[in-house]
């Protein structure tokens, strides 16, 4: 059976669906699009969204699972506004995430673009607050661990360290009621690249559900680091790798200004 099935009857001959295939696999006999090479196929769905008319289908990336995109766009200043308030938030409430709000978020999460459109990722979510404080207390212990050894970052891990110790003050996950886990394929080579995407997507999307987020970046160091009883803790399935983690919650503050970074650093290339 053909990869892609055209409705003559539709197709306005226009080669879009051609011209946007990431691999060249259709192509035009007297402008009707054609393909039948599957197996190279990564199921963007672009060929079949593309279509004017839909006109078009295609057996991996159906034309019945596809949405109609709305008309209305942002404007650049509203996306502006979108892009520059996302913060990374590290003071939450202890109020419960919503099942059906972190099913919400995910679910868009998902949609993030992966190499080869290889996708992969999977979530896993700990919300049980004794799990989440021994994740804080072995994060902890394994930088004290890095500070006995020098490492560079010893003098980070130190203050940290020194935090928790004196005022139990936990700056590794926040106090956040919520802390989710991407995972992947232990052999899966994208899986660090596409996790970074998914959970961009995932604190992006997070403030219109009215939640904040924060990438945990040094309780991934700590698990990559190989600490024993932290991996045991975040219980990843055999066969599976850790690939990122954030923190996820109700923030506690607003922010009412947005914080400027460093000049832009760009260069043109002429010939
Ligand atoms: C890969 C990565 C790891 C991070 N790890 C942590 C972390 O462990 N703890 C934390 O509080 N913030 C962490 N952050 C958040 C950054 O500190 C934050 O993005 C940066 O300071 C800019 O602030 P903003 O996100 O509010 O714009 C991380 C961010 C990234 C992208």
């Amino acid at each position: 059976m053909d990869l892609i099935t055209v409705d003559h009857s539709l197709c306005i001959r226009c080669g879009r669906c051609a011209a946007v295939c990431p691999r060249g696999l259709i192509h035009l006999e007297e402008q009707w699009p054609k393909s039948q090479v599957e197996e190279l196929c990564i199921a963007c769905g672009q060929c079949v969204a593309v279509c004017p008319v839909a006109a078009l289908d295609n057996r991996l990336a159906p034309l019945a699972g596809q949405t109609a995109a709305p008309k209305q766009t942002f404007t650049a200043e509203a996306a502006y506004q979108f892009l520059r308030s996302r913060r990374s938030i590290r003071c939450f409430k202890q109020t419960p995430v919503e099942r059906s709000k972190l099913l919400q978020l995910l679910d868009l999460a998902r949609l993030a673009p992966s190499g080869g459109n290889s996708q992969g990722i999977g979530y896993q979510v700990i919300e049980n607050r004794a799990v989440l404080e021994q994740i804080t207390a072995e994060t902890v212990a394994w930088m004290e661990q890095q500070v006995e050894q020098g490492v560079a970052a010893a003098k980070v891990y130190a203050q940290y360290a020194a935090m928790y110790r004196k005022t139990g003050r936990d700056s590794i996950l926040r106090s956040a009621p919520c802390l989710v886990l991407a995972t992947a394929d232990a052999s899966f080579v994208r899986a660090r690249e596409n996790s970074h995407f998914t959970l961009a997507y995932a604190e992006l999307y997070a403030p219109a559900l009215g939640l904040g987020s924060c990438w945990a970046g040094l309780l991934e160091s700590a698990a990559y680091g190989g600490h024993a009883p932290l991996l045991k803790l975040l219980d990843i399935p055999a066969g599976r790798q850790l690939s990122g983690a954030i923190m996820v919650g109700y923030p506690e503050f607003k922010f009412p200004r947005w914080p400027d970074r460093k000049p832009l650093d760009v260069r043109f290339v002429e010939d």
